[in-house]
C-alpha cells in the first residue's frame, strides 16, 4: 500500500513508518521540515504541492499536532487546537479534491476526550465525555475542547469516497526514546516512580506492537467507520501502574509525590499536570466487538516486554534473595 503519514515525524509517527516500511509498504512523511528520502513539505494549515502525494495513495494516517507536553499557556493551547484543526482540516480539502482519493482516512485523536473518572470505564458506545466534570482544574476542558473539533474536522470533511476513522488512543508505550514510557521508566529507574497525588487515577495505555496492529486491523476492515477506542483492554490505578514498572525494571522503591510535588515536577519539565493527574479509564469497545485480539492486554506482561527492549539502558542488578545454607 501506499501510506502518508502527516506529521509522522514524531513517536506516534515513528512507530508506524517503522513497522509499516518493515511490512512492505510505501510511506510517505509530510512534515514541516523535509529532510530525509520519503518526507514532503507541508505547512499543516494551507492545500500544497503535498496534496500530490494523497491523491492516488491508499491510506493516509495523520498524526499532526504541536506537542501537549507544555504548559497550557494561552498561546500553547491555541496552537494545539489548531495545528489539529487545520491540519485535519487541509488534509480533508486535500482527499476531497483528489482525482483519486484513498480508500481510508484514519485521523489521530485521543482517549482524553472523555471524562476524568473512576467508576466506570468509557467505551464508545456508553462513555461520557469530560469537560464537565467538578473539582478539577478549569483547563483541563481546553483538552476535551481541542479533541471534539479534531474529530468534528475530520467528521465534517466531505470525502465520500473515503472511509474515515478516528483513533481514540490512550498513550502509546514504546521504547524510544523521548517517548512517553522512557520518561516514566527514568523516573521510576531514579527512584521517582511512586504513586503520585494517591495514585488512584486510572491510567490507559497501549503496547506499541498493538498500536500497529489495531492501525492495520482498522485499514483492513472496510466495515468500521468513526471514532475507534485504541486502548488495552486493562487500564489500572497509577500506583499499580508505577509499581508494576518498578517490578519490571526491578527497583524496589518509587517516592509517592503529592499533588504539589507534582505542580512543581511539571512545572519545571515544563508540563502540565493534566497528564498525570487525569484519570484516564478507557477501553476498546469497538475493536473487542470486531474481534480484534490483543498481544498485551494486561500492564505485566507489557511492561515486562517494554523494558526488555528499552535501549541503550544499563539494567540496574536485580536484588539477590537471601537465601541459609549452602548455595
Ligand atoms: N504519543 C501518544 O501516546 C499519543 C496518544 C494519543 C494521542 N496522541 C496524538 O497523536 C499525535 C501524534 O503523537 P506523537 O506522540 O507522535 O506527537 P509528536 O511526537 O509531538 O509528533 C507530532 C508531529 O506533529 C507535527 N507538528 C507539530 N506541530 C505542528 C504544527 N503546528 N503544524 C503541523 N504539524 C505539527 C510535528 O511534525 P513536524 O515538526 O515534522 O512538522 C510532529 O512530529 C498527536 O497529535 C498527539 O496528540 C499521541
Amino acid at each position: 500500500m501506499k501510506v502518508v503519514l502527516p506529521g509522522g515525524t514524531g513517536q506516534v509517527g515513528t512507530i508506524l513508518d517503522r513497522a509499516l516500511t518493515a511490512a512492505g509498504h510505501e510511506v510517505t512523511v509530510l512534515t514541516r521540515h523535509p529532510e530525509r528520502e520519503r518526507q514532503i513539505g507541508w505547512d499543516g494549515v494551507t492545500l500544497g504541492p503535498w496534496a500530490r502525494a494523497i491523491d492516488g495513495c491508499d491510506v493516509v494516517i495523520n498524526l499532526a499536532g504541536r506537542s501537549v507536553s507544555c504548559r497550557y499557556t494561552p498561546e500553547n493551547l491555541r496552537a494545539m487546537m489548531d495545528s489539529r484543526v487545520d491540519s485535519a482540516r487541509v488534509v480533508g480539502e486535500a482527499i476531497a479534491t483528489a482525482v483519486r482519493p484513498p480508500r481510508v482516512w484514519l485521523q489521530m485523536s485521543t482517549a482524553t476526550i472523555y471524562a476524568h473518572r473512576f467508576d466506570a470505564a468509557n467505551d464508545e458506545a456508553a462513555g461520557v465525555f469530560g469537560g464537565t466534570e467538578t473539582g478539577v482544574p478549569d483547563h483541563w476542558r481546553h483538552s476535551v475542547e481541542i479533541a471534539r473539533k479534531w474529530e468534528r474536522a475530520q467528521r465534517e470533511a466531505p470525502t465520500p469516497a473515503t472511509r474515515k476513522v478516528a483513533l481514540r488512543s490512550a498513550m502509546v508505550m514504546s521504547p524510544d526514546r523521548g517517548g512517553v514510557f522512557d520518561v516514566l521508566l527514568g523516573l521510576a529507574r531514579l527512584g521517582l516512580g511512586g504513586p503520585v497525588a494517591g495514585g488512584a487515577q486510572y491510567v490507559s495505555w497501549i503496547h506499541d506492537e498493538d498500536f500497529v496492529r489495531a492501525v492495520e486491523f482498522l485499514i483492513d476492515r472496510d466495515d468500521l467507520d468513526g471514532p475507534v477506542n485504541l486502548a488495552a483492554p486493562g487500564p489500572l490505578p497509577h500506583r499499580d501502574f508505577m509499581r508494576t514498572l518498578r517490578a519490571a525494571w526491578g527497583v524496589p522503591f518509587g517516592l509517592p509525590a503529592t499533588r504539589w510535588m507534582a505542580e512543581l515536577g511539571a512545572f519545571a519539565l515544563r508540563s502540565d499536570t493534566e497528564l498525570l493527574l487525569k484519570s484516564r479509564r478507557v477501553t476498546p469497545g469497538r475493536l473487542r466487538e470486531a474481534g480484534f485480539r490483543f498481544a498485551y492486554p494486561t500492564w505485566e506482561p507489557a511492561a515486562s516486554d517494554l523494558v526488555q527492549r528499552a535501549p541503550g539502558r544499563l539494567r540496574l542488578p536485580r536484588p539477590v534473595p537471601y537465601r541459609s545454607g549452602p548455595r
